[in-house]
């Protein structure tokens, strides 16, 4: 069965058409043509596919695409036209901070929620923040640098 979901996607309200029983991952890649949010897993376990629901983190792997109707979803797409997003993509592209790149979306994501509620956060913090995602080419040290980065950036504005 096919139903229309709306909601407001990185600044723009969309509608979309999408069968009952597909996940906001699926609609967001193959309907509406946003490659950047990724699959991974598709059971919660590696955060490759995290965007965020009116600003919280969640996995877009599993929630169906019904579950944000009238909500506000953002992907790695809308990160740019944020200052503190705009930090990050500066901080990790002058970090060089990853290497095949198939985590980054998720992790900036998480990221970018952390800095929005703190731009002054702990090692710790970063690293709690990034726990639900995996990266397979060990970049954690360069990641959390760069997130500290990104921070640092936010706090003088130089971003
Ligand atoms: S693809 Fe969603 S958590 Fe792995
Ligand atoms: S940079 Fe390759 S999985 Fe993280």
């Amino acid at each position: 069965m096919t139903e229309t979901t709306s909601f407001r996607l990185n600044g723009t309200d969309v509608s979309v058409a999408h069968e009952t029983d597909e996940t906001l991952l699926h609609v967001l890649r193959n309907r509406l043509d946003l490659y950047g949010t990724r699959f991974g897993c598709g059971l919660e376990q590696c955060g490759a596919c995290m965007v965020l629901i009116d600003g919280r983190p969640r996995h877009a792997c599993t929630l169906p695409a019904e579950a944000v109707g009238g909500r506000t979803v953002t992907t790695i797409e809308g990160l740019a036209a944020d200052p503190v997003g705009k930090a990050l993509l500066q901080a990790f592209d002058e970090g060089q901070a990853g290497q095949c790149g198939y985590c980054l979306s998720g992790i900036l994501i998480s990221a970018f929620a952390l800095l929005k509620g703190s731009n002054r956060p702990g090692r710790t913090d970063i690293a709690a923040a990034l726990a639900p995602h995996l990266c397979r080419c060990g970049a954690h040290p360069r990641i959390l640098r760069a997130v500290e980065r990104a921070a640092a950036l936010t706090r003088t504005g130089a971003a």
